[in-house]
């Protein structure tokens, strides 16, 4: 598959490491429509690209991750236009999160509005200590929009979800930690690195059993506790029918490490 984009830069490792640059720096990443039309081309392509094993989703440039849905392009935009866009950075963090490998944000600096959203939309976040957190969007008299409302709250908790949304401040690289929004803060040059080596630790896993755990997770979240384990059992169940079950527990009893074949 080809992956030539204006506003992307995609970079897959011969062990299916997978990076994506949002990539216009000059404006400091921000999200417009050709952006995100290009994110919604790329990750569907990367879902059932097999050469893809793990992605990590960074900004370009020392700067920033994303700082946010491009300004710009809002200002002059209708009632439904407005919903249009919200809905079309929906379908591409949708995709994101429906990635049936693991998608970690790498955030090297602003994270704001569509950024901070952006990271919201992977499955984890590891921060540099240069990063800023924020969900500015009532300084311009709108609501996040690309699911902030929602996966930040579910994320974190009403209580510091509000307080962000409310105030519009930013929080830096420690308090996003404090708070659960970043499961790790680390030097900037150990950002990549670090973000890899997770990655590739979860690559030698049973790769349906990741896909499947993502699925419960993701989909649980929006159950009640009860339909949430039924359909925890149902998917448990399902893993029962692959090969990788059958090596993973095969090898444990051998007492050797398990060959996964994705199957
Ligand atoms: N949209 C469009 N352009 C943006 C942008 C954005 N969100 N953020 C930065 N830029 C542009 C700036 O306009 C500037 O371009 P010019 O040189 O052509 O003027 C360039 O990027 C560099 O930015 P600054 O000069 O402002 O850099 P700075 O270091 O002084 O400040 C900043 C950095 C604090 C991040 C500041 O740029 C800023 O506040 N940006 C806006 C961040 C923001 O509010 N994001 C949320 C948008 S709303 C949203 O995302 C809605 C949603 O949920 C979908």
């Amino acid at each position: 598959m080809t992956y030539e984009y204006k506003n992307l830069l995609v970079e897959i490792q011969d062990d299916g490491v997978t990076t994506v640059s949002v990539n216009r720096p000059k404006f400091l990443n921000a999200l417009d429509t050709p952006t995100l039309e290009e994110m919604k081309d790329c990750f569907g392509k990367l879902a059932t690209d097999p050469a893809v094993k793990a992605v990590i989703i960074r900004g370009a440039g020392e700067k920033a991750f994303v700082a946010g849905a491009d300004l710009k392009a809002m200002s002059t935009m209708t009632a439904v236009e407005g919903r249009d866009f919200s809905n079309l950075g929906h379908e591409v963090f949708d995709a994101i999160e429906k990635l049936p490998v693991v998608a970690v944000a790498a955030v090297n600096g602003y994270a704001l509005g569509g950024g901070c959203e952006l990271a919201l939309a992977c499955d984890f976040r590891f921060a540099s200590t240069t990063a800023k957190f924020g969900q500015p969007e009532v300084n311009y008299g709108i609501i996040p929009g690309f699911g902030g409302s929602q996966r930040l709250a579910r994320l974190i908790g009403k209580g510091y979800a509000k307080e962000m949304i409310y105030t519009g401040a930013m929080v830096d690289a420690e308090e996003a930690h404090r708070i659960g929004l970043v499961n790790r803060v680390v030097e900037p040059e150990q950002l990549i690195p670090t973000c890899e080596e997770v990655c590739r630790k979860i690559m030698k896993k049973a790769p349906i059993a990741i896909a499947s755990a993502k699925d419960a997770i993701n989909r649980g979240l929006s159950m009640d506790l009860e339909s949430g384990l039924s359909y925890e059992a149902q998917v448990f169940g399902t893993c029962f029918a692959t090969l990788d079950q059958k090596e993973g527990m095969k090898a444990f009893l051998e007492k050797r490490k398990p060959v996964f074949m994705n199957k």
